[in-house]
């Protein structure tokens, strides 16, 4: 038997003033993108703003239904409408915000298994890597260097051939 140890590399920032500043404007977006959620039943607001290849940027925000399941996360809702509109764009990043009007984040919003599946979907697509720019209201703001960072051991196309 042996033991392999996971290692996943994340810088934080617990300043905000030092971001970049590409970081910083793709987070402003995320954060605005949240206000626009539909979030009658949890009141729990998401953004994310994809940063693509080509300059453009494309926001989502959750999307709930009375169906639960039917709902969507803002991470998806961002990463499909950028996809469907440019099928043909790697994506850079995508930043993640959220507000919780109950109890203000004060850490870094962590998005969910599902979320980073379908972000490591593009990230194969197009063979580069994305950054992952996690941020609450308050509190330290993380960038990850690839969504593989944020899920090790994928299952991706390579299985299957
Ligand atoms: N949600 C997201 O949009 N992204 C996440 O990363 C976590 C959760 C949404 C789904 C649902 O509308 C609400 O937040 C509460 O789970």
């Amino acid at each position: 038997m042996r033991t392999l140890k996971l290692e996943s590399e994340v810088e934080v920032y617990d300043d905000r003033n030092e971001l970049p500043e590409r970081i910083s404007k793709l987070l402003a977006q995320a954060e605005e993108a949240a206000t626009r959620a539909y979030a009658p039943y949890s009141h729990f607001q998401v953004g994310a703003a994809v940063q693509m290849d080509n300059g453009e940027v494309i926001t989502g925000s959750n999307q709930e239904n009375a169906v639960f399941p039917c709902g969507l996360c803002a991470e998806r809702t961002a990463a499909f409408a950028a996809s469907a509109k440019y099928p043909d764009v790697p994506f850079k990043a995508i930043a993640i915000t959220a507000i919780n009007p109950e109890a203000p984040l004060a850490k870094p919003v962590s998005p969910c298994g599902s979320c980073r599946q379908a972000l490591y979907e593009y990230e194969q697509k197009f063979n580069n890597h994305m950054e992952v720019i996690l941020a609450g209201q308050s509190g330290p703001v993380f960038v990850f260097h690839s969504v593989e960072d944020l899920l090790p051991y994928t299952f991706n196309a390579g299985f299957m051939s």
